[in-house]
């Protein structure tokens, strides 16, 4: 990749949007953006966003009964629940508790609440992922995380709490746009577009590879996959997507000298799609 060419470029892009940069520097941009222009973009993207990733989102939540608990209800925590552009996917009856750094998206949100009756919505909670301290240790069935962790101050922080609010065999859903492969022009865009992006988008960092930080966590399985979403002329095609299944207080609690029981508690615990997968009978992530 040539190096001179990019910054020239970025350069070129940051001009043309000379009046946000003046606007940011007077302090003005950041505030406008997080509560009028961020929101209002979220809404409209949203439901173009969930035209073209609906397949993906579809066959990703398909599963998420699997995990509920042994009275048969499902307990999930949203983060950066935004408009709640995911409800929609969640099966029946299902308890969720949202989270966000914001109250911006409570128009959007509600509309949301409103045309999905069929989920049990449990409460609102405004917090970073970065810091569920108000959710219990051990108390989600599943964690669902989709467009945020690009947003997020550390994403080894969120999957930490991750951990621990999900209870053991519990699973964490990811959808998230991440870094291009280096060697495609998808992956030259992203670092002209960068600072600009960041700045337009409320934080949102193009070039993560937030796939090193899911399989650095400690999770004890994970499904994922790198895929594209066809947002055409957009720097955010390249995609991960899948889910990671929490087995991590089971070995804490049990004697380090006992694989085999360790094992034998995970496969109880994990649904049943991903024991097939494991033996090639279906298509996992
Ligand atoms: C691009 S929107 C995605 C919203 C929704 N998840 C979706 O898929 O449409 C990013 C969301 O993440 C939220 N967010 C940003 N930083 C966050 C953090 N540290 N913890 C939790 N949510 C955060 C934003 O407020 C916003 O609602």
């Amino acid at each position: 990749m040539d190096i001179s060419l990019v910054l020239f470029l970025r350069v070129c892009v940051q001009l043309l949007v000379l009046p946000v940069y003046l606007l940011s520097f007077l302090g003005i941009w950041e505030p406008f953006c997080k509560k009028i222009f961020f929101p209002f973009f979220i809404e409209k993207l949203t439901a173009s966003y969930n035209r073209r990733a609906s397949g993906h989102k579809q066959e990703l939540f398909c599963n998420l009964q699997e995990f509920a608990g042994p009275s048969g209800e499902l307990t999930l925590l949203e983060i950066g629940t935004g408009t709640g552009a995911n409800f929609q996917f969640y099966p029946p009856g299902c308890k969720i508790t949202c989270t966000d750094t914001t109250l911006n998206f409570q128009d959007g949100l509600s509309r949301s609440m409103a045309q999905n009756q069929h989920l049990q919505f449990q409460s609102f909670l405004v917090t970073p992922g970065e810091d569920l301290n108000q959710v219990a240790d051990s108390s989600m069935d599943a964690v669902v995380c989709t467009l945020v962790l690009c947003s997020v101050q550390s994403i080894e922080g969120v999957l930490k709490e991750v951990l621990r609010v999900l209870r053991t065999g519990g699973a964490f859903y990811f959808l998230e746009h991440v870094a291009a492969d280096p060697s495609s022009w998808s992956y030259f865009w992203q670092q002209v577009y960068y600072p600009t992006w960041k700045l337009l988008f409320d934080g949102c960092h193009l070039t993560r590879e937030t796939w090193k930080n899911l399989e650095q966590a400690k999770f004890s399985e994970i499904k994922l996959r790198h895929i594209q979403v066809p947002l055409y002329w957009t720097p955010v095609q390249s995609h991960i997507i899948g889910y990671a299944i929490n087995c991590q207080a089971v070995q804490l609690s049990l004697p380090t000298h006992c694989p085999v029981l360790l094992l034998v508690l995970c496969l109880g615990a994990a649904p049943r799609s991903l024991l097939l997968a494991g033996q090639g009978k279906e298509e996992g992530y």
